[in-house]
């Protein structure tokens, strides 16, 4: 194992990723974490990630007392990236200043000693490297060497071979640091000996026998599929391990997109084989929603309905089985449940601080379920690895983000307003499936059409017209927090907008969303 300790830099889940591509084992965990929690883990290698502290500040983050002598003793290796480095030379001795010249960007960097970290290149190589510190080395502890230097004449490198202490001034995890993933590799695998053998062929195989050690044989599981990838592949998986002991239900809330209901649930049944109710509350949910047109009223009114259904859904299958389901099956992703340093002035203790899980719909208060969460040490990109795995089609794994209030955030207004539902749901399909055409779907993050609540006079055969107006919305995004417009080119949009206005009666105006997150958000309610 690889333990990441996390100080708080934007890029440490990146180094856990950038870890695991190598094929080698990581999990990252606070900075703050008490030595036993870091000496249970029993880690060969640990790396004290960058952050946006500085040593000298009174609160500053560090690894716990008696680390360095456990460090000693068990022939553990150490990485300090960027703070890491500062850490390690300020806490065994050395002297770290606030640098007279700091270095952010793009940076050339010369090696200065060939052997422990850069074992691979000559004396006199230099590589690119991406910096972003204020403060510096100014005096190496007792028995360290710099072994890399930057242009500027400032310790980028340090070893001390003997007690297997190592630090990078720059961020190798980035891919500004061309030459970073080379060094990261030939210092786990020539350095410290590790072995490359996590594959999510074992991890497959390791999390179906913990989930078959975990339910008991009488026990059932019930699963909420919301018809994305994490709670699809979560129940793929823990339908590998228990059969139809698992239960799931996917519920038609009247607001999914054109024929959701039927591509999914065939995607369930017929390739994945899931034991799947579906359960119909259109009529439930849009009674509800009539007259809404607070945004945030839709989303309580629709969380609840959700919360009800699923309770109806456990109380049925508790009637039918003659004994209550035990456990409920839950997509969450290892992003939601890292523990990290909060930053500088944010006011928040050292205390870990965990984000909050993010669910389908909700759980009822008094059902008293027991958590199965198989992807929570996961990644986005490694459930998608699981996926193929399992055998979920390739074009279901690809699927764009899709809130959970579905097409209600996306008709501005009454959701029940005049064939609102149906107009949007032919409007996204067109636009949908001329990205796809375009050979565009996966390079673009989400996109969708929203429904305007006003109409606008238009001329269609001579005659004049009082219709609807849609807006179509695509963007690029890493992870949903920040997006930028995609720019589309002009025939392909002038030739959607003609498909929209000929095909889908009732639209007579379409519109183009050019707006970023921020300052907008990417959907629109
Ligand atoms: P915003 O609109 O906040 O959206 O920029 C960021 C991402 O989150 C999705 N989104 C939601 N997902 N329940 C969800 O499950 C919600 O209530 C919700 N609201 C927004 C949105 O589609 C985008 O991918």
């Amino acid at each position: 194992l690889v333990l990441i300790l996390d100080y708080g830099s934007q890029y440490t889940h990146l180094i856990t990723r950038r870890i695991r591509a190598l094929s080698v084992f990581s999990l990252c965990i606070s900075g703050t974490s008490t030595l036993k929690s870091i000496t249970d883990l029993n880690p060969r290698v640990v790396i004290l990630s960058g952050g946006p502290h500085s040593v000298h500040t009174p609160d500053a983050p560090g690894f716990p007392a008696g680390f360095v002598e456990w460090v000693e003793s068990n022939g553990v290796f150490v990485l300090g990236i960027c703070y890491g480095l500062q850490l390690i030379v300020q806490r065994l001795g050395g002297v770290v200043m606030v640098g007279e010249k700091q270095e952010y960007g793009k940076m050339e960097i010369e090696v200065e000693k060939a052997c422990g970290l850069f074992g691979s290149k000559k004396v006199g190589d230099k590589q690119e490297v991406w910096m972003s510190h204020g403060d510096e080395v100014a005096k190496l502890p007792e028995g360290f060497e710099v072994v890399a230097q930057s242009q500027q004449g400032s310790v980028a490198a340090i070893e001390n071979q003997l007690r297997r202490f190592y630090g990078l001034q720059y961020h190798p995890e980035v891919t500004h640091s061309p030459e970073g993933m080379e060094t990261l590799r030939f210092f786990l695998f020539n350095v410290c000996g590790v072995n490359a053998g996590w594959a999510m062929e074992d991890v497959v195989d390791e999390e179906i026998k913990v989930i078959k050690g975990t339910v008991g044989l009488e026990d059932h599981v019930i699963c909420a599929l919301s018809g994305g990838v994490d709670s699809t592949v979560a129940a793929t998986l823990v339908h590998k391990a228990i059969g139809d002991r698992l239960h799931c239900v996917f519920v038609d809330n009247g607001l999914l997109r054109y024929k959701e209901r039927e591509r999914v649930m065939d995607t369930f049944e017929r390739d994945l084989h899931l034991p799947v109710t579906c359960v119909d509350a259109t009529e439930q949910f849009l009674s509800k929603l009539k007259g809404v047109e607070d945004p945030e009223m839709k989303r309580k009114i629709i969380g609840k309905e959700f919360i009800c259904i699923f309770d109806d859904f456990a109380q049925d299958l508790e009637k039918k089985l003659g004994r209550k389901p035990s456990y409920l099956v839950q997509g969450t992703l290892y992003p939601d449940v890292i523990e990290s340093c909060p930053p500088p002035g944010s006011g928040r203790t050292h205390s870990h601080t965990i984000k909050s899980h993010h669910n389908v719909g909700g759980l009822p208060k008094d059902m008293k379920l027991k958590l199965i969460e198989p992807l929570k040490l996961l990644f986005k990109d490694e459930v998608r690895q699981m996926g193929r795995i399992l055998n979920v089609p390739e074009a279901f794994l690809k699927r764009h983000p899709f809130p959970g209030p579905g097409l209600a955030v996306r008709v501005l207004g009454d959701v029940t307003q005049e064939n609102a539902l149906d107009i949007l749901r032919q409007v996204d399909e067109i636009f949908i499936q001329s990205i796809k055409d375009a050979g565009l779907y996966d390079i673009i993050w989400q996109a969708f059409a929203v429904f305007l609540p006003i109409r606008s006079v238009g001329v269609q055969g001579d005659q004049r017209t009082h219709s609807h107006v849609v807006s179509l919305r695509a963007v690029t995004s890493q992870d949903g927090m920040t997006a930028d417009w995609y720019p589309f080119e002009h025939k392909f949009l002038n030739d959607v907008s003609r498909k929209i206005c000929n095909s889908v009666r009732g639209v007579n105006r379409v519109v183009l969303d050019i707006t970023s997150k921020p300052p907008s958000t990417i959907e629109w309610e």
